[in-house]
């Protein structure tokens, strides 16, 4: 007997960063999936096409895999296979959706139907393994899907779509750890003297604004909120000269509005526009050298099931 996962990965809407401080942050999964099949064996053991860092990327899965045998009180003698179509240190959730698969496939393979809720505060476990000081946002979008408002503290909030939304994404080539860029916004808000506090309460308002107008299905509303945070983001040292070439393109190929998703310090940006006008614009990116593609949200969030 085996049991299978599935996790969605995502993209920070907006509040990255900010949200580690108390802010609202709009996320939305995304369809790129993180597969996992768990089985019983003598011992753990993690067995993966990617895993980021080799041994460095396996320790959080193992440490998640303890906890959650410890409080459930289950053997943890279980081997773990990861595969995934998630690209690492992109900002868009690898860890996140790998951990929370993770857990999903462990838990029913013992016979648990957890919760997201439970199957997120688990991924936690190994999220602070790679992130030292995740906000939460990550393992709540991976384990719930859709598309959610989230802040530390507070109950996520779902944002309701009458249909769907389109999404760019595109990656700048460069990989990055969201743990330093975590570490140097920290640094960044010491010396602002109260500065800090203020880009937070206002990436907050932005998160609620964008929900609102993409619930609408208002993309020119919800592209000068992404430009906005954009703004907000590199004043706090966390984009990059390839990212700003990036977005520029974007918006030069014709999106409403573009932002670095997640981490930044590299990674990937996401950009919104017309109904109809994405594929042209993914298709420029694509010609000037970037992966990019177009995502359909709402996305199902974390499944698992049970195979002979
Ligand atoms: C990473 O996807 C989002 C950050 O805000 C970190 C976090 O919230 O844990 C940069």
């Amino acid at each position: 007997m085996r049991a299978i996962a599935e996790a969605p990965s995502k993209a920070i809407v907006t509040g990255e960063h900010f949200v580690v401080h108390g802010a609202w942050a709009l996320a939305a999964a995304l369809p790129m999936l993180v597969r996992v099949e768990a089985e019983s064996a003598p011992t753990p053991s993690v067995v993966s096409d990617r895993v980021a860092g080799g041994s460095r990327g396996i320790l959080p899965i193992l440490k998640t895999v303890e906890a959650m045998a410890h409080e459930l009180s289950f053997d943890p003698g279980v081997r773990v296979k990861v595969s995934s179509e998630v690209p690492e240190g992109a900002g868009l959730g690898s860890s996140a959706a790998t951990l929370v698969a993770v857990v999903s496939a462990v838990s029913r393979l013992r016979g648990f139907k957890l919760t997201p809720q439970e199957v997120s505060r688990f991924a936690m476990v190994g999220e602070r393994e790679v992130h030292g000081r995740p906000s939460g946002v990550d393992a709540e979008i991976c384990a719930r899907g859709g598309v959610l408002l989230f802040r530390p503290g507070s109950p996520p909030r779902e944002v309701p779509l009458d249909g769907t939304r389109s999404l760019m994404v595109a990656f700048s080539g460069s990989r990055r750890s969201t743990r330093v860029q975590v570490e140097n916004v920290a640094k960044v808000r010491k010396k602002s003297m109260g500065a800090f506090d203020l880009l937070v309460a206002e990436a907050s308002e932005r998160s609620l604004e964008a929900a609102d107008t993409l619930s609408k299905g208002d993309l020119r509303g919800l592209g000068r909120l992404l430009s906005a945070s954009q703004l907000a983001l590199s004043r706090i040292g966390v984009s990059t000269r390839s990212l700003e070439g990036l977005i520029a393109a974007a918006l030069s190929l014709g999106a409403y509005g573009a932002k670095l998703t997640g981490g930044g310090g590299g990674g990937s940006i996401i950009a919104v526009a017309a109904r109809g006008k994405e594929k042209s614009i993914v298709s420029g990116l694509r010609g000037r050298g970037y992966e990019a593609f177009v995502a359909e949200v709402p996305v199902k969030g974390a499944r698992s099931w049970l195979e002979r």
